[in-house]
């Protein structure tokens, strides 16, 4: 087979940049090694800054996202046993939308479907070659049957543990890594959230996060233990330990039930440099991963989207390469505003035990002057909402 673009992985920014390219005109495969159930199945993210919901909006896939998403104005930090709000519109001029990644994916899915656009889903061991010179190929199994795909680009939307950038010559490529000691442990029930708005914890005993998909579905998290297994923290458990670190107003509104979902995500930042190696080009957590507290993962994956798509149909309508050449350059320098940010924001909120009294006065300062300066306010709000692209 033969097509333009080789697009390896179909979570949001694989079926995004497929949307975009196809939009276009231009003839692109996904290749997934997972069934299209198994990727729904996994529960991320939910938190979409405005340049994304217009992203979704041109690549016409925002029809659900402005009916079922919620918009919000702003968030609430509770830290040292009161409330702040962050006015994020007030301070920006923006807002960010409540919408599942899970409903993202099945968006884009549907989109897909109705294209008629190749996917292949279970491809297993899928390899990709050539891609330093002008014939990138990929190499892929289904059904037992070697399959082999030609193309002019491979766009590794793969994820972290993909299959794109350890192809990659050790030699070519940069990683830059923090691993923070300790763990998110996340639970989603159809319980209505506990405040209209997400709630941000900094408590002695750990971070936690009040958060939702919908109004009848709340997703909360608590800081814990990267020992910490999952089959020893009953529901009971986990609601306990997240009304320890809530104020007394938030307990008596917590409505707590079964958990349809629970897991441990450890919290990590990392960046892969450069992200284009001749015809191969990574986006994504492919290339980058941050920890989950400033909700920027899904949301960096969309900026690269943007760039990589602008730089394909640069290339295919004029035959310049202009975009393509910058692409990874405009990528990181968002890329790491966000790792910046994300860091920044776990450094802020979590249980550091290892940094002692010192760490947690300097954490105190640090929002104190949140609070106080309407510039310092005003730059978290404005990375909140997402950095123009
Ligand atoms: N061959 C084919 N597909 C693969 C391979 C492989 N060897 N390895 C991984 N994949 C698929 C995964 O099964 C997954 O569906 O690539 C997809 C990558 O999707 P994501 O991990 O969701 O990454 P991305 O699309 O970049 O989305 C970033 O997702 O992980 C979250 O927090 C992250 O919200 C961010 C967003
Ligand atoms: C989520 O709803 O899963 C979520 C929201 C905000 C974050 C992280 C995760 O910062």
């Amino acid at each position: 087979m033969r097509v333009q673009v080789a697009i390896i992985g179909s979570g949001p920014s694989g079926l995004l940049l497929g949307q975009l390219l196809h939009l276009a005109g231009i003839d692109a495969i996904i290749l997934e090694q997972r069934s299209q159930e198994y990727v729904l199945g996994r529960i991320r993210a939910g938190v979409l800054e405005q340049c994304m919901v217009e992203m979704m909006e041109r690549a016409q896939v925002a029809g659900r996202l402005h009916a079922e998403g919620l918009v919000h104005h702003g968030f609430e930090i509770l830290f040292g046993g009161k409330r702040h709000r962050i006015d994020l519109h007030g301070l920006s001029g923006k807002d960010v939308w409540v919408y599942g990644q899970t409903e993202v994916t099945r968006d884009l899915m549907a989109a897909r479907t109705a294209a008629g656009a190749k996917t292949v889903y279970e491809a297993e061991n899928v390899s990709i070659h050539g891609f330093e010179g002008t014939k990138p190929l990929v190499r892929y199994t289904k059904d037992g049957k070697q399959h082999e795909v030609e193309c002019d680009f491979i766009a590794g939307c793969d994820g972290f543990h993909g299959v794109c950038r350890p192809s990659v010559p050790p030699g070519a490529i940069t990683e830059h890594e923090r691993v923070y000691p300790f763990g998110w442990l996340g639970v989603l029930a159809d319980v209505p959230p506990v405040s209209e708005e997400l709630i941000y914890v900094s408590h002695e005993r750990g971070f936690a996060l009040c958060s939702m998909r919908s109004r009848t579905r709340s997703r909360y998290y608590i800081q814990c233990s990267l020992e910490d297994q999952v089959e020893n923290w009953s529901d009971d458990a986990f609601w306990e330990e997240l009304k320890r670190r809530l104020d007394p107003a938030g307990v008596a509104r917590l409505v707590t039930g079964p958990s349809i979902e629970k897991s441990i995500a450890p919290l990590r930042s990392y960046v892969a440099e450069p992200m284009r190696f001749g015809r191969l080009l990574l986006a994504g957590d492919a290339s980058h991963i941050v920890p989950p507290t400033g909700a920027k993962g899904l949301n960096l994956a969309a900026s690269d989207v943007h760039y990589l798509s602008t730089a394909l149909i640069e290339h295919y309508r004029t035959g310049r390469n202009t975009e393509l050449d910058a692409y990874s350059g405009k990528c990181l320098r968002r890329i790491w505003q966000a790792e910046r940010f994300s860091w920044w924001m776990t450094n802020l909120l979590h249980l550091f035990p290892e940094n002692g009294s010192f760490g947690r006065k300097m954490q105190a300062a640090e929002f104190d002057y949140v609070l106080t300066s309407r510039a310092a306010a005003t730059a978290l709000a404005e990375n909140y909402v997402g950095l123009p692209y």
